[in-house]
């Protein structure tokens, strides 16, 4: 098993930016694993899947090879051999991995993939579950959440700067909602492992967070 930093919490508490900079401090490999529950809904949009239906889900997820990759230090994400990194971060692609990413066969089949790539390497971690579930002896667990209002800011500041018109309103309700989902989902939702370290990001810069997680990992 190599070292490991698992880090948890709801959409846009700042996870993946903090998780690139602690694991090029440490020289670790960052892995995204929404990027992999986002593949998947890929796959399931491009074949046409119906989200509430269990079985369509289920017969298709056999056939998404799906693997991760890096490239000029920036994670790859393969479905079928294709790289769909330009693909994943669409709004119709995040509510369908958040209603397939409920899915226990789907979890089992990326669970399985994220503990063979953290046997291997040195990893930081992210996603839902990687302090629960994926990695549960990981030496470091991270909880990092930030108040609904600040998560919402800084997706609309994100949406305006790529000239997208969008309503701060909505996007809240919409990140409640998906909140909501993790948390209250039955298989591994989104919950703080008891050993994690909580950090509320809302009133921090991202380079305190990052300095804070990489202190806590050098007391361990
Ligand atoms: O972190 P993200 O927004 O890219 O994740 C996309 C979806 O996948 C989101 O609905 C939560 C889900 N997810 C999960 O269930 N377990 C993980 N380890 C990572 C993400």
């Amino acid at each position: 098993m190599g070292s490991s930093i698992a880090i948890d919490g709801p959409a846009g508490a700042g996870k993946s930016t903090i998780a690139k900079i602690v694991s090029k401090k440490l020289g670790f490999i960052y892995i995204d694993t929404g990027a992999m529950y986002r593949a998947m809904a890929v796959h399931m949009i491009s074949k046409g899947v119906d989200a509430s239906d269990a079985d369509q889900i289920e017969s298709n997820i056999d056939s998404a090879d799906i693997s991760i990759g890096h490239e000029n230090g920036e994670q790859v994400v393969y479905l079928n051999g294709e790289n769909v990194n330009s693909r994943l971060r669409t709004e119709e692609v995040s509510a369908m991995a958040s209603k397939t990413s409920a899915n226990a066969k789907v979890r089992e089949k990326l669970v399985e993939l994220q503990q063979k790539m953290a046997k291997t390497t040195n990893v930081v971690m992210d996603g839902r579950d990687i302090g629960t579930v994926v990695l549960p002896d990981s030496e470091l667990k991270i909880y990092l959440t930030a108040g609904t209002r600040v998560r919402a800011e800084r997706r609309y500041k994100e949406l305006i700067e790529k000239g997208e018109n969008c309503n701060i309103d909505e996007i809240e309700a919409d990140i409640k909602e998906r909140d909501h989902r993790d948390m209250t989902r039955e298989n591994s939702p989104l919950k703080k492992a008891d050993d994690a370290v909580e950090i509320d990001s809302s009133y921090m810069t991202i380079e305190e967070v990052a300095d804070k997680i990489i202190s806590l990992y050098n007391e361990k």
